[in-house]
């Protein structure tokens, strides 16, 4: 057995006979001397194989990289010239006499922490991308955080339920992963894209204080910050408030900073309306360390004739804004050219700007395309709503509302990131006050924002024309610009649940077919409660700064939904398909 992990072993054993075990991770022969690398997930140890012991001398020439051995020897200090001041155990190395081969290694596909591997190896051996030190760093990063928050909770009173993974459809937005069931013919259980019925129904059934560490599953658009099959932190408490929750979330994150990141100054959490995120960033998500804002110009172009500005004046689908770069003369056209490029995918039409060189010379300190476009004083008017000073630059976007917002949103990202303008903090944003519901662009239907059982902020406004205007009790909390949770009060009574679904196009045998058993249990004495669900797999990725949510992951699934490990999805057999009464449409 061993005694100690390799980078635990240091000078304080200084001519102690030592055990222990790990991976090659390189074999240098020197000239009649085998120097070996020894890794485990502490780091690396260097063993030392002299020729005078000619049994240990030949096992070590035939090690190879990978292999998995096990060494007893003495420690020793390294010759000053020998010194490697990158390891941590680099003054010192195990000089061996005792060497044993536990396992052979096939030649490795790549070398274990050469971070330039393509992703598609890693995920295809991911059992040889995992011994890389900074998956073993993320992966007991996650297991830490994952022991707090269990902690933080049972501390709390919560009780931590398991619900279902065969189930029902519980809509959060996505398409459901089905599972055919073989027993009720041509019936289908979905996998939960969130407990969120089941954690209502553990408030009904007394549990008032619940959470979970739940696997969710939702068949989506992947993207950098999302998998099919995530981990959340579900909570759900009965006879609260939207301050309680969010006060406990509050408290959780300073512990998880203080804890596990060693961040011991106060968290500051913004909190900011849905209305005002989406004026002043164009999205719901801002990362307030970045100074970009937009500025609704639409009042003072009342009057002008440019076509680009003058065509969205007096729509009211329609915004204009402007966007102020302090500093940003410098930018070069090649640049603003790009910029405006890199928002055509989202539907802008052209990225206009004045460049303020001077802005107490109209005439010659400001430089722009569109400059003979625009009077003296609706220029005067532009520097003075925007405060610009001289050196500044000032973008306009000119559309229909969501394609401004969301080509702006990202150009704010993007020029915020590009010319380093993020403050370095963590910034912590609540969302709140939102719309209950959303106008699905395509189907013209109205869909819910958030999920179908949060709560209106005042039941009476149900019966108002303006859907749109019906304000919800949801929250979701924001941290440097992503969406890392989101939660709601609930609604507990039954006709109000009903008048939802109503309002969302769902005729009543639907609602019975789906959300029956729902309408059921409200009936049956159901506490006003509320809750939240937070990404654990994003919470990793942001704390950690990681490029992607499946450096979280010990398994995770590809881009395009498939595992390179085990390559799932897989076809089944024929006789399967039978059982499960299934025939696949031959899509060829
Ligand atoms: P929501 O849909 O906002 O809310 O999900 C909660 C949080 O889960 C994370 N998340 C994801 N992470 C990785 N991959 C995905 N595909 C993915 N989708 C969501 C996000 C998100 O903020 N039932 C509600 C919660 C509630 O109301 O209590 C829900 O699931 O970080
Ligand atoms: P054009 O008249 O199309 O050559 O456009 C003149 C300037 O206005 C160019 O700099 C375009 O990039 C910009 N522009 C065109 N359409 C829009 C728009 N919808 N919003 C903002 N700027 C635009």
């Amino acid at each position: 057995m061993k005694d100690y992990f390799c980078a635990e072993i240091s000078e304080s054993q200084l001519n102690k006979t030592i055990t222990t075990c790990g991976w090659v991770a390189t074999r240098r022969d020197h000239g009649g001397v085998i120097f070996i690398d020894l890794r485990d997930h502490t780091g690396i140890l260097q063993i030392v194989c002299n020729p005078d012991n000619k049994k240990i001398f030949s096992i070590a020439e035939r090690i190879r990289s990978e292999y998995v051995i096990q060494i007893t020897g003495k420690v020793t200090s390294r010759k000053k010239g020998a010194v490697n001041k990158d390891l941590s155990t680099g003054t010192i190395e195990v000089v061996v006499d005792k060497l044993e081969i536990l396992n052979h290694s096939k030649n490795p596909p790549f070398k274990v922490n050469d971070d330039e591997t393509n992703e598609d190896q890693r995920l295809q051996y991911r059992y040889m991308d995992l011994r890389n030190f900074n998956m073993q760093k993320n992966l007991r990063f996650r297991s830490n955080l994952i022991k707090l928050i269990r902690n933080f909770f049972y501390d709390r009173g919560f009780i931590d339920i398991e619900t279902p993974i065969l189930t029902k459809t519980t809509p959060e937005g996505a398409r459901d992963y089905l599972v055919p069931s073989r027993i009720h013919t041509e019936k289908f259980f979905a996998l939960p894209q969130s407990p969120q019925l089941f954690k209502q129904i553990l408030m009904i059934g007394g549990f008032d204080k619940y959470f979970q560490i739940a696997k969710c599953f939702r068949d989506e658009d992947l993207r950098a910050d999302r998998q099919p099959e995530f981990t959340q932190l579900d909570v759900e408490m009965s006879f609260i408030e939207q301050q309680n929750i969010m006060r406990l979330c509050e408290e959780l994150f300073s512990i998880i900073f203080k804890d596990l990141l060693n961040i011991k100054t106060k968290l500051e959490f913004d909190i900011l309306e849905y209305n005002d995120a989406m004026n002043e960033y164009g999205c719901d998500k801002p990362d307030l360390r970045n100074p970009l804002k937009l500025i609704d110009i639409k009042k003072i172009l009342k009057n002008i004739e440019f076509k680009v500005f003058s065509d969205h004046v007096n729509n009211k689908n329609s915004r204009i804004t402007a966007l102020k770069i302090p500093g940003g003369c410098t930018l070069t056209r090649k640049s603003i050219d790009d910029y405006t490029d890199s928002i055509k995918k989202f539907g802008a039409k052209g990225l206009a700007y004045i460049k303020c060189e001077n802005i107490n010379d109209i005439e010659k300190g400001i430089i722009s395309p569109i400059k003979k476009y625009i009077s003296k004083d609706i220029l005067q008017d532009i520097i003075k709503i925007t405060d610009a000073q001289s050196s500044d630059l000032i973008f306009f976007s000119a559309d229909k509302a969501c394609i401004v917002n969301e080509s702006m949103s990202y150009l704010i990202q993007r020029i915020g990131s590009d010319l380093r303008l993020l403050k370095d903090e963590w910034s912590f944003t609540w969302i709140v006050n939102y719309p209950l519901f959303k106008l699905d662009a395509q189907t013209k239907k109205y869909t819910s924002m958030h999920h179908p059982f949060t709560s209106p902020q005042n039941i009476e406004d149900l019966d108002s024309e303006q859907i749109s205007e019906i304000k919800s009790k949801a929250y979701d909390l924001v941290l440097n610009g992503n969406e890392i949770g989101g939660g709601s009060i609930r609604i507990h009574n039954k006709d109000v649940q009903n008048k939802i679904f109503k309002l969302l196009g769902l005729n009543d045998k639907e609602i019975q077919n789906k959300f029956d058993f729902l309408l059921n249990a409200l009936d049956y004495g159901c506490p006003p409660h509320g809750g939240i669900a937070f990404g654990i797999d994003r919470i990793v990725m942001l704390l950690l700064g990681l490029p992607s949510i499946r450096d979280t992951m010990a398994f995770p699934k590809t881009q395009s939904s498939s595992c390179l490990l085990t390559q799932a999805p897989s076809h089944v057999d024929k006789e399967q398909l039978t059982e499960l009464s299934i025939k696949t449409l031959n899509k060829k």
